[in-house]
């Protein structure tokens, strides 16, 4: 287990090049599973979510090798069909091979994945998917198991509240789902007939996934809205495709630049994946420049305005992207409020940056208020889940002295060599052993 030490003050200055997306190579590693011809993804990030799903996918007896951040993926030898509790229990996202194992070959075991820190994180919109196309579910064990002797059949889905009740779920509470609409992609293209889905998540890393399928020979319409239409094929051919870069990595970047006074121009992203965040940084007085593939951030005023913010499904402000910005509004010239209304536990790092010196109140149950201070005070801090760490950094970087954030196997879920990305710009910043 590792620490990282960061001594606070220094202004960012430099560029950097932002990766593959997280949310968006996981699927796309999962749909391989839908031809037995190689897909060659590009700008694969290096992180430890991607191992995990690596592991899921050489268990059923997918041949995986990678140079550098391309990723060859051939699944012409599938031998076995479940995914285990330890691997599944440890990544939420191995849940997403349950669409393509039932969508190619009728018949998946897949372990619930559990909750995790941030929430309950249930899958009953998983299960509706795959029930309603066609396949028999039972629960065995902490197990989904699935089979569809006859394969999937087209079917109308919506993640819109229904009426349908069935001891798997349960329609009436039903909004838009990224990891179920990613599923209903994978487990209609290969199905009899035509699918319809309503509500569909349109997050970028959802279009991208689609658009990959496209290019494997998938027939989908309506991508980027959420009304997508699926005409399922007989198979699907292999593809060379580049992962869309990732969003919430560029949001990390931007509020280091602006915490630290510094600038820093982001590379291989577009301003337009994350607008949102852009628009509310340039309402608290950030200063940003985009160009084509690329965005500049640095501060046009010092202390920050507060700003108001509600996290929503795409494009509203992402709820990856709350904890960063809280620990940018700890500093701003007034009261700022946050306010998360995708998962039921967000608000982990709250109490570590109080430890920093931060005033942050919650109030009823979603709603942080963050009173800004003049300073906050460089600390030991534990980091609790992925984005709740990179929050703790962002407040190391401005804080006076040293902040240590302990448990940085949280980080290494989602970003790639941050360290290293922030020491080219000049940070104080160190990745320790534990016990060093
Ligand atoms: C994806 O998770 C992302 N993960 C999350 O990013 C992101 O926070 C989330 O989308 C929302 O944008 C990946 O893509 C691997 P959801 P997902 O299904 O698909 C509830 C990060 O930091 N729900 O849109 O699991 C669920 O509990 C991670 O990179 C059900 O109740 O998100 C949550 O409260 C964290 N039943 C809400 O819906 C279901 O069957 C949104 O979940 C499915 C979801």
């Amino acid at each position: 287990m590792d620490k990282i030490e960061i001594v606070g003050g220094q202004k960012l200055q430099g560029s950097i090049r932002i990766s593959g997306a997280k949310n968006a190579a996981l699927p796309l590693m999962a749909c391989a599973l839908l031809t037995a011809e190689p897909v060659v993804l590009q700008d694969v990030p290096e992180l430890a979510d991607i191992r995990t799903m690596q592991k899921v996918l050489e268990h059923f007896g997918m041949k995986i090798t990678r140079n550098g951040t391309t990723m060859t993926l051939q699944a012409d030898n599938i031998t076995q069909f479940e995914a285990p509790y330890e691997l599944v229990s440890t990544m939420r996202a191995s849940f997403w091979v349950l669409g393509p194992l039932v969508g190619r070959f009728g018949q998946a075991r897949v372990s619930m994945p559990g909750g995790c820190a941030i929430g309950v994180r249930a899958v009953d919109r998983h299960l509706y998917v795959v029930h309603q196309l066609g396949a028999n579910i039972d629960m065995v064990g902490g197990y989904v198991e699935c089979q569809a002797k006859d394969g999937l059949k087209g079917a109308h889905l919506s993640f819109g509240p229904g009426t349908l009740v069935t001891p798997f779920y349960d329609t009436s509470t039903f909004k838009p789902s990224v990891g179920a609409t990613m599923n209903a992609l994978m487990a209609s293209v290969l199905a009899k007939g035509r699918t319809a889905i309503d509500y569909a998540a349109i997050e970028p890393e959802v279009t991208d996934l689609a658009n990959c399928l496209v290019s494997m020979g998938a027939k989908i319409s309506g991508i980027g809205t959420p009304h997508l239409v699926i005409e399922g094929v007989e198979r699907l051919h292999g593809t060379t495709y580049a992962v869309i870069s990732d969003r919430v990595e560029a949001a990390t970047y931007a509020i280091a630049a602006a915490i630290t006074q510094g600038q820093l121009t982001l590379t291989n992203i577009k301003a337009e994946l994350l607008q949102n965040v852009l628009d509310v940084l340039t309402s608290a007085g950030v200063n940003i420049q985009t160009a084509q593939d690329s965005i500049t951030v640095s501060n046009n005023i010092w202390p920050l305005k507060p700003v108001r913010v509600t996290t929503k499904e795409y494009p509203g402000f992402p709820t990856d992207d709350q904890a960063q910005l809280m620990a940018l509004m700890t500093l701003a010239a007034g009261e700022s409020s946050v306010t998360e209304t995708i998962y039921e536990n967000r608000f982990m790092h709250v109490p570590e940056l109080a430890r920093m010196g931060a005033h942050i109140q919650l109030k009823d149950k979603n709603t942080a208020v963050v009173k800004g201070v003049d300073h906050l005070i460089g600390a030991p801090v534990m980091a609790s889940d992925l984005r709740a760490s990179a929050a703790l950094i962002l407040a190391g970087l401005a804080a006076q002295g040293t902040t240590t954030v302990h448990r940085v196997y949280h980080l290494d879920r989602g970003y790639d060599n941050l360290v290293g990305k922030l020491q080219a710009c000049g940070a104080n910043i160190k990745r320790l052993p534990e016990n060093n």
